[in-house]
């Protein structure tokens, strides 16, 4: 043979060589904590299909958000189940809903420490299930949506929330809440834009963490997993529009839109690390089938490498812990 034999192998002798070389880091900062609220539980009820989650009360929330900006993860993303819904959803524009009366609750407790951010979506608060509001023919009504996503955002900023993420997939949708936030006085709220979300059986678990009463599917909204150059289109859209960041949802098995959309827009990059990923993962470990904490960690680290610069978990605070050993 001619020359020396390439050894990649050199840098990975050691741990402290790895460390040196290691091209992707998963910190803290970088995690966002989705909660579920729910109204008028006095306990926190358990999520069946998402072992170690559930939807909390208003005082168990408190102690979630508290916890999770002493850990010093990045935000915490609230979602309300409210005890009432109906077509248009007004539980979601309420000030007095669950989920604005939960932002208030929870940017009272943290104040400035951990970016509150609040899930802009009819679907919990309709009693069709829907993203949006209904046209006579029974589909979603895009330009109807907006008006109510516009009060929604409104209602949202001024119980206190830091970040809106709008993530109905309505046309224009970035643009609608922008407008309506700025005509009220709220420059300072920020949006990260669920802009490339598919139409996803992972997000089975999520259903049952907000009651949802969904028949169906979101299929005329959501986008169509065979398509990566419509999630990049999505996401320059959102950019566009004036959205703070972009998000890629679900995770897993849309890595490669997600390296595509950080590689195509100049802003911060979230991606979602669904329910039935989450579920996933806790299934086969509770089986014994893998190892659990290994396989969080890998999960979050191929997610942060693919180009997410902010990861959406429901590990986030046990993560947090983890990295911190
Ligand atoms: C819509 C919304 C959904 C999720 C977050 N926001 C459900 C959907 O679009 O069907 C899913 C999150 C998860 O599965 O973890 N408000």
């Amino acid at each position: 043979m001619d020359g020396p034999v390439v050894r990649p192998r050199r840098l990975r002798r050691t741990k402290a060589l790895r460390d040196l070389v290691a091209e992707t880091t998963l910190e803290p900062r970088q995690l966002v904590l989705p909660v579920f609220v729910r109204e008028g539980a006095t306990e926190p009820v358990p999520i069946g299909s998402m072992p170690g989650v559930v939807q909390h009360t208003r005082d168990s929330l408190r102690k979630a958000a508290a916890e999770a900006a002493q850990l010093g993860i990045g935000g915490i993303m609230l979602f309300g189940v409210p005890e009432t819904k109906d077509a248009t959803g007004s539980a979601g524009c309420d000030p007095q809903g669950v989920l604005n009366v939960a932002i208030a609750d929870v940017a009272a407790e943290v104040g400035d420490a951990l970016p509150v951010m609040a899930d802009l979506c009819l679907d919990e608060f309709t009693d069709h299930g829907h993203c949006g509001v209904l046209a006579e023919d029974g589909s979603v009504d895009n330009d109807a949506t907006l008006a109510v996503y516009r009060r929604m955002a409104v209602a949202q900023a001024e119980a206190g929330a830091d970040v809106l993420g709008p993530s109905g997939m309505m046309d224009g949708q970035v643009a609608a809440i922008r407008d309506a936030l700025d005509t009220a006085g709220h420059t300072d709220v920020a949006v990260l834009a669920y802009s490339a979300k598919y139409a996803s059986a992972f997000y089975g678990p999520f259903r049952e963490a907000v009651d949802s009463s969904l028949q169906g599917d979101r299929r005329t909204y959501q986008q169509d997993s065979r398509n990566r150059l419509e999630g990049v289109r999505e996401a320059l859209l959102d950019v566009e529009e004036g959205a703070d960041m972009v998000m890629v949802k679900p995770a897993l098995a849309y890595l490669d839109v997600l390296r595509e959309v950080r590689d195509a827009v100049r802003v911060p990059v979230a991606a979602y690390n669904i329910s039935g990923e989450y579920s996933m993962v806790e299934a086969a470990a509770a089986n014994g089938w893998i190892d659990r904490e290994a396989a969080i960690l890998e999960t979050l680290t191929s997610i942060r490498r693919a180009g997410a610069d902010i990861v959406l978990t429901y590990w986030a605070a046990e993560a947090a812990t983890l990295l911190d050993r």
